[in-house]
């Protein structure tokens, strides 16, 4: 293996000592890892070198909210609610019947060409999840296909009961055949707990036969109104509760008494017209967040991170360096891992650079792409 030298960092955010960015800044990659971080003129010798001229380099963004195996569009239902019509969870039905009819390719190719947009925006971490197939055969080949080209794999079956089915057999099925099926292909269980697909009870007993088969557990919750979601995570130490639209104060001291991440998705509170989550005042009782796209054909069609953290820092009134932190580390906690979303020696080379000589430009530009190089496992992909 060779090393390689990356040197004349402008501003070098490795997130290890949490808002510390580092200026006149090199790094060294060797077979796959850091191997060095210091300042540029202590650098020492590697076998190539390259220099960013005074650009930020951060860490790879980690996307722990997407769902990314589905066919269709349905920019028909997403003009209809820019004209006015509620967002509701029903629409995911017309995903569902897309998705069963498509093959293994369509949705493999699909979820590539999401995955290649994510990555030359930055992206090198990234979890997806079934729930767009809803019956064994589908959820089985979503899960396989997710786990094919995704970091982490969530398993979804609980995200709506399909239309024409009963609920007390859809849960017999979420919790027993289809959780045997899917589980060789998946690390969490999801459920989306809100009015129109799951309540409290019914997300209860999805989490805690996921529980029971060796799976990490996750919440959609808060979504559309006070679901009870974000209680129930943490009630069961979910590792993240997910949306967190609508919080009263006891959800928001529950969360910052616990472990469980309160993951936030601007973008789809953008698209389906909710109000933002009160992530100043998440923080400012000690809550850990992390920020996701929340990429889906419904309520959330984009893969950029750095438009999420814009909107997080514009409109939630997020400082630059606590949304950098929730789109790297407070992510991958989202997702139970410490080892991705910071530059640290012997870590994993996953690594961005700018192009903008700070990253608080993502905030102050938005809109523009900014990302000029992408380092994955120590290998340039974009
Ligand atoms: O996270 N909330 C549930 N699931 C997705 C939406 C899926 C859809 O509308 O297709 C979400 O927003």
């Amino acid at each position: 293996m060779t090393s390689h030298l990356i040197t004349d960092i402008g501003e070098l955010s490795t997130l290890v000592d949490g808002e510390a960015r580092l200026h006149n800044a090199a790094l060294v990659i060797d077979d796959g890892v850091i191997a060095w971080i210091g300042s540029a003129s202590d650098a020492p010798v590697a076998d190539t070198s390259s220099s960013v001229e005074g650009a930020a380099v951060l860490p790879g963004w980690v996307d722990s909210h997407t769902h990314l195996v589905f066919a269709g569009d349905r920019s028909a239902e997403f003009e209809a609610r820019m004209s006015g019509q509620p967002y509701a969870a029903g629409g995911i039905a017309t995903t569902v019947a897309a998705t069963r009819a498509a093959t293994d390719a369509e949705l493999a190719d699909n979820l590539a060409r999401l995955r290649a947009e994510a990555q030359s925006q930055g992206t090198t971490f990234l979890e997806t999840k079934t729930g767009y197939g809803l019956d064994v055969e589908t959820e089985l080949r979503s899960a396989r296909i997710a786990a094919e080209q995704a970091d982490v794999v969530s398993y979804l079956g609980a995200h709506l009961v399909p239309p024409g089915v009963d609920t007390r057999d859809y849960l017999d099925l979420v919790t027993g055949p289809m959780l045997e099926a899917v589980l060789p292909y998946v690390s969490f269980i999801d459920v989306f707990c809100e009015t129109g697909a799951f309540d409290v009870e019914q997300s209860r007993e999805v989490l805690l036969a996921g529980r029971a088969v060796g799976l990490n557990l996750r919440v959609h919750g808060n979504q559309l109104g006070h679901s009870g979601g974000v209680a129930l995570a943490v009630e069961l130490g979910a590792a993240s509760v997910d949306h967190c639209a609508y919080l009263s104060d006891s959800d928001i001291a529950a969360l910052a008494g616990s472990d469980t991440v309160a993951t936030l998705l601007p973008a789809c509170d953008l698209s389906t017209r909710q109000p933002f989550p009160p992530a100043r005042a998440l923080l400012d009782a000690g809550a850990t967040i992390a920020i996701a796209t929340n990429c889906n054909p419904g309520s959330s069609y984009t893969t950029s991170m750095q438009f999420c953290i814009a909107t997080a820092v514009l409109q939630m009134h997020m400082t630059i360096d606590e949304a950098i932190y929730a789109a790297t580390r407070g992510a991958a906690r989202a997702l139970g891992r410490d080892d991705v979303g910071l530059l640290r020696v012997g870590g994993r080379a996953d690594l961005q650079v700018l192009a903008a000589p700070s990253v608080s430009h993502i905030a102050y530009r938005p809109g523009v792409p900014l990302t000029a190089e992408v380092w994955r496992a120590g290998v340039r992909v974009a």
